[in-house]
């Protein structure tokens, strides 16, 4: 048990800094008011950083960060940089760097919110997907190449925890192309598989859905299949182990949410079912996300990157991050084992439900025109009433 913890922010681009800020404002008031001293140090990586030093992140913070309990992220991502740039210089790097192996984000349609499915109000969504988040197409290997060329391509991939498998591919193309290399390690998959039932065990969940496309990339999700299989035969006797193409999950999450309790999901595809995830919770604004390392320091952000069209305008949804740093203080209560932690997590969950099911404050995603700071202020004063009432 820890008196006091170390948090570093990263706000990053557009909306990040917006929806951080309140995050922040709730959090620290929650947990100083229940005793618990908290410390932030700010970063400031992201585009302004970059234009002005053209460092993404540096090995430097990188060491600095891994001193941290938590890191607690905006978002990245900017109109004026190229793709990729800050996307896989910022965000990618603290997921590899850090073995961030698991992305945990909850899908539940809250009280007060309007899903896009017609017929389904709160309870009958409300999942977990688990996404994989450090292979498959994210292990950053690929190349292009010219017409009428012939190339070498040399790389070394840390899978599964592990350092350097090496790949080596030569291409003699006459049409000019390019190629992108997903891989599935055993060990990346065996670890993501079964951190996935431990979770659903602890929380009494009895079915995993696993996600794959093994009837067509047999090779990569052939393995992820294979291995799930096994290990799920382990745990058969608790936990009920089901396959799905991503296809067909994709078309159940709209069609029959209320059959899923844990998803769990390659890289790549659970990007995208999260996002998916997220429309039928409500939009973007509701969806929290933690990339987890269990043995070392882990990184919460919302699902939504910098929204560049909101940007400045304070009319960005705060809920998505509000959420995340309560799912990141869920966290270190189980790493930390410190009950008020675990207080003051369910204290700022409730105080968003509460706000939510009033009907008093929308935001411009939810139909309305309460600001980003004034959602902020209500979720503050009601977290404050509930830590005052004793609940
Ligand atoms: P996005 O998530 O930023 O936005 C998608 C849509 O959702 C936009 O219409 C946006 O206005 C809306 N939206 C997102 N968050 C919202 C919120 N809190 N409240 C209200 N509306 C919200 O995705 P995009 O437009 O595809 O990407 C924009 C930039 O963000 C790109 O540079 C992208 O690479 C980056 N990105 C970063 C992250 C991240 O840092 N975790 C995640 C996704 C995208
Ligand atoms: C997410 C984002 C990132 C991803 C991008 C911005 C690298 O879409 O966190 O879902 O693809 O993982
Ligand atoms: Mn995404």
């Amino acid at each position: 048990m820890r008196s006091a913890y170390r948090i570093a922010l990263m706000p990053g681009d557009g909306i990040g800094p917006e929806v951080i800020r309140e995050a922040v404002k709730i959090g620290e008031a929650v947990l100083e008011s229940i005793g618990i001293r908290v410390f932030f140090e700010e970063f400031p990586n992201g585009a302004e950083h970059y234009l002005r030093t053209g460092e993404t992140l540096s090995e430097e913070t990188l060491e600095k960060l891994k001193g941290f309990d938590a890191i607690f992220f905006g978002a990245v991502g900017d109109p004026r940089i190229k793709p990729g740039i800050l996307e896989k210089g910022i965000l990618l790097k603290l997921r590899s760097s850090l073995d961030l192996y698991v992305n945990l984000r909850p899908v539940k349609l809250l009280n007060g919110v309007e899903s896009p499915l017609k017929g389904f109000g709160p309870g009958d969504i409300d999942f977990v997907v688990i996404r994989e988040n450090t292979e498959d197409f994210y292990v950053d290997m690929g190349g292009r190449v010219d017409a009428s060329c012939s190339r070498a391509f040399e790389f070394t991939v840390n899978t599964g925890g592990a350092r350097g498998s090496k790949y080596r591919v030569e291409v003699d193309s006459s049409s000019g192309e390019a190629f992108q290399i997903g891989v599935i390690s055993r060990k990346g998959a065996e670890r993501i598989i079964k951190f996935s039932f431990e979770y659903a065990i602890k929380r009494g969940m009895r079915r995993i859905t696993f996600v794959d496309k093994a009837n067509v990339l047999t090779e990569a999700y052939g393995l992820w299949r294979e291995i799930a299989e096994k290990i799920g035969e382990e745990y058969k006797n608790i936990v009920e182990s089901e396959f799905m193409y991503v296809d067909a999950a994709a078309l159940h999450m709209v069609l029959n949410p209320k059959r899923f309790k844990v998803i769990v999901a390659p890289n790549m595809f659970g990007d995208i079912l999260t996002d998916l995830g997220a429309a039928i919770q409500g939009g973007l604004g509701f969806a929290p996300s933690g990339n987890i390392n269990p043995d070392g320091t882990s990184m919460f952000e919302p699902v939504h990157g910098s929204a560049p069209d909101k940007a400045g305008k304070n009319i960005a949804n705060p809920i998505a991050s509000i959420l995340t740093f309560s799912l990141m203080l869920e966290h270190l209560w189980s790493r930390y084992n410190d009950e008020h932690l675990l207080e003051a997590s369910r204290i700022i969950e409730k105080a968003v439900e509460n706000v939510l099911a009033s009907g008093k404050f929308k935001t411009v995603d939810m139909g309305g025109n309460t600001k980003t700071n004034e959602m902020g202020d209500a979720i503050l004063a009601e977290a404050k009433r509930l830590v005052h009432s004793g609940r």
